[in-house]
């Protein structure tokens, strides 16, 4: 593909309406979930009458194990060239764990400079909730999490390594540019989203007294051009105790990428699994990727029994954000319909389909 400017790709993909989208299958199950997920927005495509011209790319385990490559810098080139990416799962049971991890999904995210994590925490009709007496209308919130600093910069180091005296250290990143640029993409986005205007930054003042401190200001500052929006602070610990006992409490949360991390596993168990959890790793101003939030699951790999649906959400996610909003909402409306109606669980192997059915139900739905 030749290299265009970003006003290039944007007057291109608005006049013609098709869409260049690289593909990463990746490991496990990745491959599987991406098959349906692509199934799914050919459809919506074809309905609302627009193109997805996809770009396989092969990145992942396999690749790393034959090649020892992870991610070519030529293959980070190309990426910035695309209107998205669509990722299945990155993670190798013969790889060590973290070197797929940081070296491609890690690193597309800092090279791509996806600084917002975006998580929907929301519970479809008719799934099945640990929490007893919630419902859909309880579990509905979104996670902006800070997807390029934090503990997850990889500053630090080791002294006297292997040693009795050894030291680890591990150093949090919080730099004015990263936390303003993330604080205020979750006010925008929350007033957007229009749905309760409440905006929680999640944090840990009381301890992390320099890097909280940095993000509890910012946010003040922030706030005073959004008297719209109702803001509240909540310490990590309490924010995973509110979101078992009171879910309905959030709108949008904010928080940094460690915290983001875990408070959005918890946010995927309260909506139904790994089955259907999905997010974006957003550049605003450059090219996003999306993905569902689950692993590879190496144990049910090739056995056409993991649920695509949370890759199918991740591709309607994607859809809205390239601006076929229209398309976006059917597939999730598509999703909504099954999870209610047909499925029995959104466990894998429980669903009472497999695999390529839960795809062809979504998109028979999408026909409707
Ligand atoms: C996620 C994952 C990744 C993360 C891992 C695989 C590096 O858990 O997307 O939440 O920690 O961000
Ligand atoms: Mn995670």
């Amino acid at each position: 593909m030749a290299t265009r400017t970003k006003d290039q790709a944007t007057a291109q993909r608005t006049a013609t309406r098709t869409y260049q989208i690289a593909v990463i299958p990746g490991d496990g199950t990745g491959p599987e979930v991406i098959r349906e997920g692509r199934k799914v927005l050919e459809a919506a495509a074809k309905r609302e009458g627009f193109a997805l011209n996809w770009h396989p790319y092969d990145l992942g385990g396999e690749r790393y194990l034959k090649t020892k490559e992870t991610l070519p810098a030529s293959v980070v080139n190309e990426l910035r060239d695309v209107d998205a990416i669509y990722l299945g799962a990155i993670g190798h049971p013969d790889v060590t764990p973290g070197i797929l991890e940081q070296g491609i999904l890690l690193r597309l995210r800092f090279e791509l400079d996806q600084y917002i994590n975006l998580r929907p925490v929301k519970l479809y009709p008719g799934v099945w909730t640990p929490l007893r007496d919630k419902t859909p209308e309880h579990i509905d919130f979104v996670v902006v999490r800070e997807n390029t600093e934090g503990l997850y910069a990889g500053v630090g180091g080791f002294l006297k390594k292997g040693t009795k005296d050894e030291v680890a250290l591990q150093t949090s990143v919080n730099t004015r540019v990263g936390v303003e640029r993330c604080i205020r993409f979750a006010f925008e986005y929350t007033r957007k989203r229009a749905k309760r205007k409440k905006l929680t930054l999640c944090g840990k003042t009381n301890v992390l007294t320099y890097a909280h401190d940095l993000w509890q200001r910012v946010f003040n500052e922030v706030a005073k051009s959004y008297s719209d929006i109702q803001t509240e602070y909540t310490h990590v610990d309490a924010c995973c105790m509110w979101m078992v006992k009171n879910p309905e409490w959030f709108d949008v949360i904010v928080t940094d990428n460690m915290f983001g991390d875990i408070i959005t596993d918890l946010g995927a168990m309260i909506q139904g699994g790994m089955g259907i959890a999905a997010g974006g790793n957003l550049n605003p101003e450059g090219v996003s990727m999306f993905e569902p939030i689950g692993g590879s699951a190496p144990k049910y790999t090739g056995k056409n029994v993991i649920n695509p649906l949370a890759a199918i959400c991740a591709g309607s996610m994607m859809l809205e954000y390239l601006g076929e909003t229209k398309a976006g909402r059917a597939v999730e409306q598509a999703v909504m319909e099954i999870t209610g109606k047909k499925l029995k669980s959104l466990a894998a192997g429980k669903m009472g389909y497999s695999t390529s059915e839960v795809g062809d139900l979504v998109v028979n739905a999408l026909a409707r």
